[in-house]
């Protein structure tokens, strides 16, 4: 065991993690985890009486920044008490802000980047001495061969590329997560394989572009490729990604989802604005009516497809007109869901020194009104799919009333049903009864869910 002297008053030393931010920080969270473990710490479920406590942090908007310096503070009283605490602060934010944390958070033990995560176990060791902080400016190679700690026994998080090289002018991903790196295929569907053989069914690919995948590998997208590689590897159930963008988004993916009987019926297509001249000042290279069309382009192939989107609301310039466009592409595309953000201005992006940053009134004002449209339209979708038997993936117990489980469609649509003793991570079939904005009721059909085809011959070269 690697753990040292002061961090081991009694007993074990423990643990624990808090993530913020995307997928991406949740996946590096199991593998910071996946490290500790290896240097013999073990898993707390809270903070309290951890030896190390981890924020894994996120700065895409300001209130970001603002609840990791709220969190360290409260640790510091923490701290006061029990001073073989170790604090250490990884991701993103801690990426942006530098030596900027331990000016503000003296006490934080540990600084590391993104760039860096194997790191950890040594700064962690270093820090018995004295803080340590190391960030680099790039990853030079995909961090492939970290250990990993899986929170879920049955979902996995599966990195295909790190970095982004599009220049979103509202964005600060560029800047703290580098250059696009793509991940070999052998070596991600290698890997997906060992996760079915752990007994894992269900996989969600990360990268911040999937749609640009393998374009520093052979110099043309590998996206499609890849998806009909993964789809024949046997036991796996589930295949979802996220997120494309939707201007390298083409009809080799879509072929690909409609072919792939393992790719889920779900796509997360970021539109950010309906407006073409915000599109134009957010650096999104695609129309309003190119997204449309990829919209119908999905639809027409995967019939019952979920399409989820990111929006901005109140980019800087934005005019009323420009909002009503996003209003007008929103009630004409009819997404399931939209993730709805009041644009924030994050330093090292364009956006932050163009003219017009709108009052927050008027933001929160038409933020209100999107919102409002698409809980229509999400209910709506929703209320599609009352009578229908779907297939579910079990989540586990509800949070309200844990008598019901959780669980996911296909489509990635949450479906709380009533069942006893069925295990988290099976696959049950469900009738959905009812619907609201944000999930589905339903009750368990005795018929199971039929099983995928098991192909006969090795599946890839
Ligand atoms: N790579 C993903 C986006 C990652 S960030 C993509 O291109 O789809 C997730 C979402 O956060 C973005 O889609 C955007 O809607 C939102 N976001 C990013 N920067 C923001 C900012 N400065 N203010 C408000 N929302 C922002
Ligand atoms: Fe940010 Fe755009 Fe890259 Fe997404 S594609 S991470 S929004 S710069
Ligand atoms: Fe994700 Fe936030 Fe970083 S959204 S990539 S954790 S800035």
């Amino acid at each position: 065991m690697a753990v040292t002297k002061k961090n081991l008053v009694s007993g074990q030393a423990t643990y624990y993690i808090r993530t913020f931010g995307c997928q991406m920080n949740e996946h590096d969270s199991e593998r910071m985890a996946g490290m500790l473990e290896q240097e013999g710490y073990a898993r707390a479920s809270t903070p309290d009486d951890a030896s190390v406590v981890l924020f894994n942090t996120c700065c895409i908007r300001e209130n970001a920044d603002q609840r990791l310096y709220g969190n360290l503070g409260h640790l510091k009283s923490v701290k006061d008490s029990r001073p073989e605490l170790r604090i250490v602060v990884g991701g993103c934010l801690a990426q942006k802000d530098k030596e900027l944390i331990q000016r503000r958070a003296p006490y934080v033990d540990v600084v590391l980047g993104t760039h860096n995560l194997a790191s950890l176990p040594r700064l962690l060791r270093e820090s018995h001495e004295e803080p340590s902080f190391e960030i680099l400016e790039q990853t030079e190679v995909f961090p492939s061969a970290l250990p990993t700690r899986r929170f879920s026994p049955w979902h996995a998080w599966v990195s295909i590329s790190i970095g982004c090289n599009n220049s979103c002018t509202f964005c600060i991903v560029p800047a703290v997560r580098g250059k696009e790196i793509s991940r070999r295929t052998g070596d991600i569907a290698s890997e997906v394989e060992g996760l079915v053989g752990d007994g894992v069914i269900e996989v969600t690919l990360l990268g911040q572009n999937v749609n640009s995948y393998g374009r520093d590998l052979d110099g043309s997208p590998l996206f499609a490729k890849l998806l009909r590689a993964l789809d024949g590897i046997n036991g796996l159930e589930r295949i979802r990604f996220t997120s494309p963008h939707p201007k390298d988004f083409k009809a080799d993916t879509v072929a690909a989802m409609a072919e792939c009987e393992r790719v889920c019926e779900h796509i997360h297509l970021p539109l950010q604005s309906g407006s073409d001249s915000c599109l134009r000042r957010m650096k999104r290279a695609y129309t309003r009516a190119k997204f449309l069309d990829k919209v119908d382009m999905v639809r027409a192939a995967i019939p019952d497809v979920a399409i989820t989107t990111d929006i901005i609301v109140g980019f800087p310039g934005e005019t009323e007109a420009e909002f009503e466009d996003t209003l007008s592409l929103v009630a004409q595309a009819r997404f399931d869901q939209a993730y709805t953000f009041q644009y924030s201005a994050r330093p090292m992006t364009a956006a932050a020194e163009m003219p017009g940053h709108l009052p927050k009134e008027i933001v929160q004002e038409r933020f209100e009104r999107l919102v409002a449209l698409q809980d229509e339209i999400s209910a709506e979708r929703n209320e599609r799919m009352v009578g229908r038997v779907e297939e579910v993936v079990v989540e586990g117990p509800s949070k309200r009333d844990p008598s019901q489980k959780n669980g996911r469609t296909r489509t990635n649509k949450l479906v709380i049903f009533t069942a006893e003793d069925v295990p988290e991570g099976s696959r049950r079939s469900v009738r959905v009864t009812g619907a609201g904005t944000h999930h589905l009721k339903g009750e368990l059909v005795s018929r199971p869910p039929l099983r995928l085809p098991v192909l006969q011959a090795p599946t890839r070269a």
